[in-house]
């Protein structure tokens, strides 16, 4: 009994040093070859597709099907159809996953502006005359903060449902 006593003690005092060994120590350095600081990515200059793939793919995959398992709708051949009801066009904006993302506003806009092109994810769904977003106007909304998204979004929805809009957004049953 004393014995295990011991153990289980001298487990509980391993522990903490045991895990302690992956924080890097003040004295740890890059490996050989890898002493560049990384550039953060709203300066590194990448492509749309890449800052896509960076910033978006991870939960909305690579071509913008998403999943309903994790409540990722699909924006494949259907978010362009945000744009064509009141509001839809700052509640693109507004999301977190553009809004609190790592990318500037400029890359935001044309990221989104790459989204809705022609051979872009949102497809047909874009309408005809779309203007395209600019670096200002995502600067002006971004920063409003969405207090009650899924109530936004909802009522997005509904609109579009009263434009006889079929919601092919991979959430329905
Ligand atoms: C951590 C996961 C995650 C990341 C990363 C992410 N999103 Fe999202 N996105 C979501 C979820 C979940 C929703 C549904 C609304 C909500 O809950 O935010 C969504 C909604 C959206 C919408 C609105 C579409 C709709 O049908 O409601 C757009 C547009 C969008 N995201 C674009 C992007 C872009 C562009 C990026 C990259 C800059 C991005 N998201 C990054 C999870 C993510």
């Amino acid at each position: 009994m004393r014995g295990l006593l011991i153990a289980g003690l001298a487990c509980a005092l391993v522990a903490p040093a045991a895990m302690a060994r992956s924080i890097p120590t003040s004295n740890q350095r890059p490996a050989p070859g890898n002493e560049e600081p990384q550039t953060p990515i709203a300066l590194a200059g990448y492509n749309d597709h890449v800052n896509y793939e960076l910033q978006c793919a991870g939960c909305h995959l690579g071509d913008g099907t998403g999943a309903k398992v994790s409540d990722v709708p699909k924006m494949k051949d259907f978010v362009g159809n945000f744009l064509k009801v009141e509001g839809g066009r700052e509640f693109l904006i507004r999301v977190p996953g553009m809004s609190m993302s790592a990318l500037n506003d400029a890359q935001l806009a044309s990221l989104i502006n790459w989204m809705m092109s022609p051979d872009g994810m949102a497809g047909a769904s874009v309408p005809e005359h779309f203007k395209p977003f600019t670096t200002e106007e995502v600067a002006a909304i971004r920063h409003k903060a969405m207090l009650n998204l899924p109530g936004t979004r909802t009522e997005l929805i509904a609109k579009m449902r009263d434009q006889g809009i079929e919601i092919n957004d991979g959430m329905g049953d």
